[in-house]
């Protein structure tokens, strides 16, 4: 095997803050306290210029560095994160993304908390029960601070699974106007000394408001997981990774060759793991299918189940007023948020939400709190592994149809996560008590 990379040192981080077995009395949500280990970490909001690809950029960072720091836990871990805000003027939250926290750690600005002002901080507390690759971002002025900086990923390891030899987290972001794409924290081509033999688990998480096509050559790899949920029976293939959605995640794990390994998002930014010429990719090669990757396995409930409540929401957008001047708005059944009505359920049902765009654009739609189980695309049930999902990229004149159980009470956002796309109206509220 070759090296072990944790992105940082092994947890708990050192310069992160020291985690230790301490038994935590107010914690927060309905989990019960079982003197589990706590992970603390620190994340201060700070202006600060970096150089990005050769160009300074006037970023948003937590910790002054881009992306923010990879936070890592244990399954079962108690993850408490102190944010501080040391920006001149903004408020700023931390947003779990596709983590289902109880809805007072939520971190949206105006709906589970108020923003944390300049000079303010924040605690956030919660039991990392779910397994996989996550990520964290502000969700004050989201769309313009997440694309400044203001994010970082987050990851929780099983507690008795060996990991890869090599397990990289690799957030592909753009900066500004011009594109420069980092993958991780690089820009351009990074290449990296592996042996042949070591196992290696890439994390993909797609932190932009647009979709990237990030592209593995030179190895059949598996897609493990998706949006942090196992994906069941996923066996080696050389297809090429389906689009990316903004917020989603890929983890790809696949035994190093002789010969080098390609990761390409496309779009500037890539990753070059061994030694000799990079791989090419093939012409022609098909993409991978969602929806017929992997083999079949149980569900809680499914596309079969009876339903307690039933929504429709058709995603479009049209020349609206916004400030009082004409631009486009985004819609959810033709109105804008706040406008919206809100999704009215009661704790316990089990939810069929028919997700509809009559637009042009992709909208990947993210509910907060709640994990989404897949039942149908365009009218066909899935053949493959279950999908459990967080982020469903819904395209031009698609349908899709989720479930989704409402085990999480609280008031909950559920948005495209095109953040312009969020600004400017496509955003509703779960709520339930
Ligand atoms: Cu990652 Cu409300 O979003
Ligand atoms: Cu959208």
């Amino acid at each position: 095997g070759g090296p072990m990379d944790w992105g940082g040192g092994p947890v708990p981080a050192g310069h992160h803050g020291a985690g230790h077995a301490v038994s935590v009395r107010d914690l927060t949500g309905p989990r019960p306290d079982d003197g589990a280990t706590v992970r603390r970490f620190t994340l201060t909001a700070r202006e600060r210029t970096v150089t990005i690809g050769g160009r300074r950029v006037a970023a948003l960072t937590f910790n002054g560095q881009v992306p923010g720091p990879a936070l890592r836990a244990y399954q079962g871990d108690v993850v408490e994160v102190t944010l501080h805000n040391a920006l001149p003027h903004d408020g700023v939250t931390v947003h779990w993304h596709g983590y289902d926290v109880p809805n007072a750690e939520d971190g949206v600005a105006g709906v589970t908390q108020d923003a944390v002002r300049p000079g303010g901080s924040f605690t956030y507390r919660f039991r990392a029960d779910q397994v996989g690759t996550y990520w964290y971002h502000s969700h004050e002025l989201a769309s313009e601070e997440v694309a400044r900086g203001l994010f970082g990923t987050l990851v929780v390891l099983p507690r008795r699974e060996r990991p890869a030899d090599l397990d990289l987290t690799l957030p592909v972001h753009q900066w500004g106007e011009r594109r420069a794409v980092t993958l991780g924290a690089d820009t351009g081509r990074t290449r990296r000394a592996v042996d042949p033999g070591t196992t290696v688990r890439l994390r993909l998480v797609n932190t932009d408001s647009e979709s990237h096509r990030p592209r593995l050559t030179g190895v059949a790899y598996r897609l493990v997981a998706v949006d942090g949920t196992d994906l069941h029976g996923p066996a080696p293939t050389r297809d090429r990774l389906p689009t990316l959605p903004a917020g989603g995640r890929y983890d790809l794990a696949f035994t190093m060759p002789a010969t080098p390994v390609l990761l390409d998002t496309g779009d500037g930014a890539s990753l070059l793991l061994g030694d000799g010429p990079a791989p090419t990719g093939q012409r022609g090669t098909p993409t991978l299918d969602l929806l017929r990757y992997g083999t079949p396995a149980r569900t809680p409930y499914g596309a079969g189940s009876r339903f307690d409540r039933d929504f429709t929401q058709v995603f479009d957008s049209r020349i609206g007023a916004y400030d009082g001047k004409p631009t486009v708005v985004y819609t959810v059944n033709g109105r804008t948020y706040p406008d919206v009505p809100a999704l009215g359920v009661r704790y316990g049902d089990l939810v069929r939400i028919t997700l509809v765009n009559r637009g042009t654009e992709s909208h990947p739609i993210h509910p907060h709190g709640h994990h989404m189980l897949v039942l149908s695309r365009n009218g066909a049930a899935p053949q493959g592994s279950p999908l459990w999902m967080d982020t469903v990229d819904v395209g031009p004149g698609e349908v899709w149809q989720v479930a989704v159980k409402a085990d999480n009470p609280g008031i909950w956002m559920d948005h495209c996560h095109n953040l312009h796309h969020a600004s400017a109206g496509m955003m509703f509220h779960l709520m339930y008590a």
